[in-house]
């Protein structure tokens, strides 16, 4: 998406300092002033300030999770209708439609009047020929559907995710969020309900027939992934002045198929933390599947491996691995047989 287009295509103009400030101003919203968090939705320059700085640096967490899915879940997703509920300025409809280049149709949901007129905006540039629904609240989309939170659950509470659910029953559910602590609680919640309403997981539990290994660890342990990447440079530039990272993202994605059949290979598993780095090595920890889920610790020898590229590897994806020998403390060092497609 070119970045100049976007800043043109803003509701409101925006010089870059005004935007810093803007910018700033909306991340203390999200996450200190939480109590008066939807306010900025209702100003068409925050508004504007929201788009031009977290709908670019947002978009590549949807590239991210698409890219973790086997390749006939992304086939199914292309033909479904995509309702992309707290929509925006429809940041993550407009990341799809990037990534398949065209969806059958797409229902943008948000309470926001000016959030629509934005993602409307954008839309009629950057894929006018793509069908679009907007507005405050679902309509029937007599297809299968994808139903897709961004950064939106975090602001709706449980019950009205259940009474949106039992309305929908999308083939596929999936979301992403902040990846703090304090959502992972949640995420848990959600993750236990749609095992009771029949969905599995492709992203990121093995299972959801077992409780999470993480489920009862009161510390800073919580599954959550990352990833780096860099940006347009004016985006960078701003990122700079607001002295915001925009570059190390760290979210909580899931992603469930109603019905679905997950099968997991046995000698894989998903990276869910990176522990630390010794003199020779890499410590990692693991979360997979056997008699019951569990997170174990495997150690990659460096002089076995492009240390280059395990440096800029995301938290979240599927490591395909061998055990070559059994140390102390539920800990496995390991040759990682995927390396070349991570
Ligand atoms: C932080 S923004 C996220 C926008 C976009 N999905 C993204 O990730 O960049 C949250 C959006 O959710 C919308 N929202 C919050 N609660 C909502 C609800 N109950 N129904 C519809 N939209 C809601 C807000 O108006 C706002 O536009």
């Amino acid at each position: 998406m070119d970045y100049s287009k976007l800043r043109d295509l803003l509701l409101c103009p925006l010089d870059d300092s005004d935007l810093v400030r803007r910018v700033k101003l909306l991340s203390e919203n999200f996450t200190t002033r939480r109590e008066k968090i939807g306010e900025y939705t209702l100003d068409k320059k925050q508004v504007s300030a929201y788009t031009a700085f977290y709908l670019p640096t947002n978009i590549p967490k949807i590239n991210f999770l698409l890219n973790q899915l086997p390749s006939e879940v992304r086939e199914n997703i292309k033909k479904c209708s995509l309702i992309d509920y707290g929509t925006g300025p429809g940041t993550y409809a407009l990341g799809f439609c990037d990534y398949f280049e065209q969806l059958p149709d797409i229902h943008l949901i948000d309470q926001s009047s000016l959030m629509l007129d934005q993602a409307k905006k954008l839309f009629s540039e950057f894929f006018p020929n793509q069908k679009i629904h907007a507005g405050s609240s679902l309509s029937d989309t007599g297809r299968e559907s994808l139903l897709f939170f961004g950064n939106s659950l975090n602001e709706i509470p449980l019950n009205e995710l259940w009474d949106i659910l039992e309305k929908v029953r999308p083939k596929y559910f999936a979301f992403i969020e902040p990846g703090t602590r304090e959502f992972f609680s949640k995420a848990l919640d959600i993750r236990r309900g749609m095992g009771q309403r029949g969905y599995a997981s492709h992203f990121p539990c093995p299972s959801l027939n077992y409780s999470c290994p993480l489920e009862k660890k009161k510390d800073d342990d919580w599954c959550h992934q990352i990833i780096h990447v860099t940006h347009d440079q004016e985006i960078e530039r701003i990122s700079q002045m607001a002295k915001l990272d925009r570059r190390t993202l760290p979210f909580i994605a899931h992603l469930y198929e109603l019905e679905g059949q997950c099968e997991k290979p046995s000698n894989s598993g998903r990276l869910i933390r990176i522990i630390k780095e010794t003199k020779f090595s890499y410590i990692w920890e693991l979360c997979l599947q056997d008699e019951n889920l569990k997170n174990i610790k495997v150690e990659l020898l460096k002089k076995t491996i492009d240390k280059k590229k395990i440096k800029k590897l995301s938290v979240g994806i599927e490591v395909s691995f061998r055990i070559l020998k059994t140390l102390e403390n539920n800990t496995y060092r390991v040759e990682i047989l995927n390396l070349d497609n991570l």
